[in-house]
């Protein structure tokens, strides 16, 4: 998978950063899957609420599924059915049961799929990857976003 661009984004604050994730989120296209890295604190789930936000689902239900491995929203917007909100922090490994779990959803041709600790994901799933999104703290209330656009899952899936 070859790198396409990258933009890089300052934020000031939680809802600057949630902002970001909104306007984002406007740029998706069915079966993107994102995934969201950086140390704990650095905003993953604040820049995910947004991209909920900016698909219209409810943000209030979008917490860091610390406990639970995969929440599903539904969306009815840009032709996406569904966005899927997954944790790989709480997994020390994935069971082969949670692998095929997650391989059917970022296979999902109407779905975006967010990936919080993205580090964790298992390389042969790397393929599925449209954009890569990296948090970096860089004071108390600030952070820096770089959005790396990767090739189109699509020709890689259908190769
Ligand atoms: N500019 C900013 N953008 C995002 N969050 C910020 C910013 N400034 C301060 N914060 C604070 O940083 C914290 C970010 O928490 P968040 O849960 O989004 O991080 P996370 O990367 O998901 O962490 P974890 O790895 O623990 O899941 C929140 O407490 C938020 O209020
Ligand atoms: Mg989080």
């Amino acid at each position: 998978m070859t790198q396409t661009h990258s933009i890089s984004t300052r934020t000031t604050s939680p809802g600057v950063t949630e902002r970001a994730g909104a306007r984002f989120a406007r740029t998706l296209k069915p079966g993107a899957v994102i995934t969201l890295s950086g140390i704990y604190g650095a905003g993953k789930t604040t820049f995910a609420r947004g991209v909920a936000l900016g698909l219209r689902v409810s943000a209030r239900h979008v917490a860091s599924p610390s406990f639970v491995l995969i929440k599903e929203f539904p969306v009815h917007t840009q032709g996406i059915r569904t966005l899927a909100h997954i944790d790989l922090w709480r997994l020390p490994r994935l069971t082969a049961t949670d692998s095929h779990a997650i391989e059917e959803i970022l296979k999902r041709p109407d779905g975006i799929t967010l990936i919080e600790w993205g580090i964790k994901l298992p390389k042969r799933f790397q393929k599925y990857v449209s954009h890569s999104v990296n948090l970096k703290i860089t004071g108390p209330t600030a952070r820096t976003l770089i959005i790396h656009s990767l090739h189109s899952r699509k020709k890689t899936k259908r190769a």
